[in-house]
């Protein structure tokens, strides 16, 4: 299914993670040594789940950065850093995952850091990216610019609410790639998965190109995969 730029590739829910690495296969195909952006979260697990049970290694010479990262000055448990240990070990994936460290004493420092390393390697190639409940790419929340950098941002009560349960309090703030390096990728892979993300999935692909949902500012991407499972896709009518 095409939407003008958009591919939509539906999933049965049990087939997300296959089907989702089947597209990234796909993508990543198209480039040497490519530079790519991973997302963290509920939604990828079923990605890294059936990167785990293939075997599967991302290409030689891949790069591989996260795209976002919480400050944490005295917690890993939780942090982006701790997941991709988790889902993408470097002895599956044959490539470390770069991040900014959720620790630094100077988290714009570490931000600006980040993107230079980045930047340094010609930006991305596959940007794959996840939607949050309220519409936010990476940790660009509701109200960020379409040009908006890298850069250290205040999470918002609907983010927090994200994070893993047994943080009390959850970090108020997070270290982000910019709306401007994301639409900057060749291409952009969005995953979606589960009812609750039904409605905001819709008004990021069909509504309004606005920054109340930083994700709609993807319908302008040349080159948008999503993949989304039926139950995510139920609101949508392209
Ligand atoms: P989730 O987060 O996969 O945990 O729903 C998505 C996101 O915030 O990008």
């Amino acid at each position: 299914m095409t939407n003008g730029s958009i591919a939509v590739v539906s999933a049965a829910p049990e087939q997300f993670g296959t089907i989702a690495l089947a597209t990234l296969r796909d993508l990543l195909g198209g480039f040497d040594e490519p530079v790519v952006g991973l997302p963290t979260g509920r939604t990828p697990v079923a990605l890294y789940e059936a990167m785990a049970r293939r075997q599967y290694t991302f290409p030689p010479g891949a790069r591989l950065f996260a795209i976002d990262e919480y400050c944490s000055p005295t917690r890993r448990e939780g942090t982006n850093a701790a997941f991709f240990d988790r889902f993408l070990p470097r002895a599956s994936c044959h490539a470390a995952v770069a991040l900014p460290r959720a620790d630094a004493a100077d988290p714009h420092a570490e931000v600006r850091r980040f993107c230079a390393a980045i930047a340094d390697v010609g930006g991305f190639d596959v940007a794959v990216v996840g939607i949050g409940d309220n519409g936010h790419v990476a940790f660009n929340e509701p109200g960020s610019a379409i040009d908006s950098g890298c850069r250290v941002i205040e999470l918002t009560a609907s983010t927090r609410a994200q994070v893993d349960a047994t943080w009390t309090p959850p970090p108020e703030t997070g270290m982000t790639v910019g709306m401007a390096q994301i639409m900057a990728a060749d291409q952009v892979l969005l995953l979606a998965s589960g009812p609750a993300k039904s409605e905001i999935l819709s008004a990021a692909l069909t509504g309004p190109v606005t920054d109340h949902v930083p994700a709609s500012f993807l319908q302008l991407h040349p080159h948008l995969t999503v993949v989304a499972d039926a139950l995510a896709l139920s609101g949508v009518s392209l």
